[in-house]
């Protein structure tokens, strides 16, 4: 079973990639809702989610981890990484392909400032930015809006106006999308910067990574290909409406209590 995990809904972004791609296998995804959001909480208490969520994927059979999550992966997955004896694929903002395709010589790379502030994207910056200048920017309440299902109100176009519209005025020509909350708002984003600026989503490069190593690791899909959503909220009925906004159609939502 592919294991797939995020604060909250924003790994679906992830899921719709990586569940095309490997079509015949059985994904299980889990919300941390109850600790959403991930981005201001302090580095120790994103380690212990993180692992606490790890081993109990483990034990309902996870074959491969995806941290759906840039936060929990700038933080965390070298405490995965050490702990969890199976194959573990983070995700990190597109910093390399934005900053080798751009031709101003400027990019803008858009996350939580946990990600923002991490090592992590200062050891993608020293390594790739290449002279490239990046513009870090955090989607002030970006992930509020998408947990509330809010994907085109007036308060998420507000928000997401707020962070993009200064930036068209900076020369960029990509925008890393380095949360997987952000995705579901590209529409927003795309409406203001037009054709002229790309947009990098990592998805379906991890899908291809996951798709890569379970190669490598002679992996066969097992068991029937079915869906699981486990979110660590007591009520479920928030996440369940939303799947069909997310993924495109509905499923049963299951409750964990991970204390
Ligand atoms: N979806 C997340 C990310 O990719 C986490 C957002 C949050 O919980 O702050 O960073």
């Amino acid at each position: 079973m592919i294991a797939m995990h995020d604060s909250g809904l924003g790994g679906l972004s992830i899921w719709r990639a990586v569940r095309v791609a490997l079509s015949d296998w059985p994904i299980t995804y889990l919300a941390d809702q109850a600790y959403c959001p991930y981005g201001p909480r302090s580095r120790q208490e994103i380690i212990d989610r993180s692992l606490a969520i790890g081993h109990y994927l483990m034990s309902q059979g996870a074959t491969i981890l995806v941290v759906a999550c840039n936060t929990a992966t700038t933080v965390a997955i070298s405490a995965l990484r050490r702990e969890l004896p199976i194959p573990i694929v983070g995700v990190e903002p597109a910093i390399k392909p934005a900053a080798a395709a751009s031709r101003t010589g400027r990019i803008a790379v858009l996350a939580t400032q946990a990600t923002l502030a991490s090592e992590r994207v200062q050891t993608l910056l020293d390594t790739h930015a290449n002279g490239v200048e990046v513009l870090r920017r955090p989607g002030h309440g970006w992930v509020e809006q998408v947990e509330a299902g809010e994907l085109d109100s007036a308060l998420t176009r507000a928000r997401v106006a707020a962070v993009v519209q200064p930036l068209l005025l900076e020369n960029i020509d990509h925008i890393a999308l380095g949360c997987t909350h952000y995705p579901f708002l590209s529409p927003l984003i795309r409406e203001l910067t037009g054709e002229r600026i790309a947009l990098y989503d990592p998805a379906e490069a991890i899908a291809r990574r996951v798709q890569s190593l379970l190669q490598q690791h002679g992996s066969d899909s097992i068991g029937d290909r079915c869906y699981r959503f486990i979110t660590t909220a007591p009520d479920t009925q928030p996440m369940a409406s939303m799947l069909p906004l997310l993924i495109g159609h509905g499923h049963a939502v299951e409750s964990l209590n991970l204390e």
